[in-house]
């Protein structure tokens, strides 16, 4: 019998991606096993998914430790082995030259959240946590102690738009209201910006003339379906290998980033997925 991965699913609304991970690892589409799902809110409907299915699941009410940081004007104690100028320094979900206190009230309340979501689901629980349909930024406090080994990251995210065009909230109204001809969704591994981290697979369709949002972001959900066990399944073979290139630019400027490269089954590598 095939060795299985276990997956952990974060989720704040509806948790149809988490289903379509659940029904690929139920049907034997994925090597893997869904072992929790947790919310950032007690009204996430993917909840009831996980009931459904038997799977463990739990919620840490973000808005309510966010109130009651504020309510305590930022002095909320934040957890024992958390170092704000370390994360401070690591994150790069806001620019450096955003307001110092409004960074560090919004670190340290995040951090109290994940101290809760670790406790929840300690890493050495599960081998993959996706982020499905999760509205919250992860801060490097999390990330790091998720990701103990830094050249083999460990969390994905799906995101409703071709990164690295239009990170944020809305993906798909985003691309829409651009007048973009071409749509898609992305999966990634999760690093210390928004939306920003390596891509793993891509999934593209054509935005129609008289095509509404509403119709975009259906058929966009359904491309995502498919993408993420997918990319899911390509993590439970391991064939994802993070890589950091550098590239000389014209004019001699510098470029680097850390990108995926995917291994064949016979063991060589290209460099995206997803895309047929
Ligand atoms: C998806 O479009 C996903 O890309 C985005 O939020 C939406 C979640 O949908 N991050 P669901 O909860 O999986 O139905």
């Amino acid at each position: 019998m095939k060795k299985k991965i276990r997956v952990g699913a974060l989720i704040s609304g509806g948790g149809t991606n988490l289903q379509a991970i659940i029904d690929a690892s139920r049907t034997g589409a994925i090597d893997a096993d869904m072992v929790f799902v947790g919310a950032d809110n007690p009204a996430a409907k993917g909840l009831e998914r996980a009931r459904r299915h038997g799977i463990s699941e739990f919620v840490v009410d973000y808005a309510a430790v966010i109130r009651a940081s504020r309510q305590d004007g930022g002095k909320v104690r934040p957890p024992g082995d958390f170092q704000l100028e370390d994360v401070r320094a690591k994150q790069a979900i806001f620019p450096p030259s955003a307001d110092r206190k409004t960074v560090d009230a919004y670190l340290t309340s995040r951090a109290v959240a994940e101290a809760l979501l670790l406790k929840a689901m300690p890493p050495g629980s599960f081998d993959l946590l996706v982020l499905a349909g999760f509205m919250r930024n992860l801060t490097p406090y999390f990330i790091d102690r998720v990701n103990t080994d830094r050249a083999r990251p460990r969390i994905m995210n799906i995101h409703p738009a071709l990164l690295p065009a239009f990170p944020g909230t809305d993906g798909y109204g985003d691309t829409f209201r651009y007048g973009c001809k071409v749509a898609g969704c992305t999966v990634h591994f999760v690093d210390y910006g928004e939306d920003s981290g390596p891509i793993i697979g891509q999934r593209a369709f054509a935005v129609h003339e008289d095509d509404t949002l509403e119709a975009v972001r259906q058929r966009g959900l359904e491309q995502e379906w498919q993408l993420y066990p997918e990319c899911i399944q390509l993590f439970a073979q391991g064939r994802l290998k993070t890589e950091r290139m550098r590239y000389e630019r014209p004019g001699g400027r510098a470029y680097e980033r850390t990108i995926v490269k995917i291994r064949s089954e016979s063991g060589s590598s290209r460099s995206e997925a997803g895309s047929s």
